[in-house]
């Protein structure tokens, strides 16, 4: 049975009071995930040991970082290593978000390197992919999505990436509060998973979780979540009202 998870993406936003007051209202909330679901909390690097801390006894709650840099130690001045959050129990990493492709110029192979050294220190890396709208304007999304994956994952063995979280995330969807429609989002991700079969097998495909990105609400989640290939989503902007992201977790299958 493939995990069903809600994964929440800070980014850089929040005060170190206000992540405190974010997570004591998420924990406050009496609903756990069931049986099948997982809440993820990405949260800024400095504060991965406040959420790890805050969230041990919770259950089926999982602290990621945001990002990871591809060696293990070393002279990286500024950079968040596995072997630390190895060290700390931080055991999910957020790999290839739109943001660090566009803004810190991270390609395929180098997230490919993130992912590989992720598993490598048993941290689940949520690999995200998706086009930007020039792309889909052309009906272009099936093959560069398909790259991203070929470049980044394919090499991996099976075992290895039935153990991948993939999140999709059309770039035209994130922060804009236009969201891909259910259909959209369930014909990308049956197309991820037939990738992942035709590469693999259908057995491995069956065994990754898909995640949806992009404007994700505590009113759209249910629609997007029911959707059979969808099996939970990556959340930024409403995961910082727990209210909306408490919601969000509900709505998962
Ligand atoms: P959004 O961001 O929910 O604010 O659109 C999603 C993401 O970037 O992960």
């Amino acid at each position: 049975m493939r995990k069903q998870i809600a994964a929440a993406n800070w980014k850089m936003n929040l005060s170190f009071q206000q992540a405190e007051g974010l997570l004591n209202q998420l924990l406050a909330n009496p609903t756990a995930p069931g049986a099948n679901q997982y809440v993820v909390l990405a949260v800024p690097a400095p504060y991965l040991h406040l959420a790890k801390q805050k969230t041990n006894d919770a259950v089926n709650m999982h602290v990621a970082a945001q990002n990871i840099y591809s060696k293990k130690s070393g002279a990286f001045t500024g950079e968040t290593s596995v072997e630390m959050l190895q060290s700390m129990g931080i055991d999910y990493a957020v790999i290839g978000h739109s943001e660090r492709r566009e803004y810190f110029n991270e390609d395929n192979t180098l997230l490919g390197d993130k992912v590989k050294i992720c598993l490598e220190y048993n941290i689940t890396p949520i690999f995200c992919c998706g086009e930007a709208l020039y792309i889909r304007e052309v009906e272009g999304q099936n093959d560069y999505v398909t790259g991203q994956l070929q470049d980044s994952l394919f090499d991996l063995s099976a075992d290895k990436i039935k153990k991948v979280v993939i999140a999709y995330e059309p770039i035209w969807a994130i922060g804009t509060g236009k969201t891909a429609t259910s259909l959209q989002a369930q014909q990308m991700h049956a197309h991820i998973r037939s990738q992942i079969a035709k590469s693999y097998s259908p057995e491995v495909a069956d065994q990754v979780s898909i995640l949806y990105g992009g404007s994700v609400k505590g009113a759209n989640a249910k629609e997007i979540f029911t959707q059979p290939d969808v099996d939970g989503g990556l959340v930024g902007g409403a995961s910082l009202n727990a209210a909306e992201f408490i919601q969000i977790v509900q709505a998962l299958k």
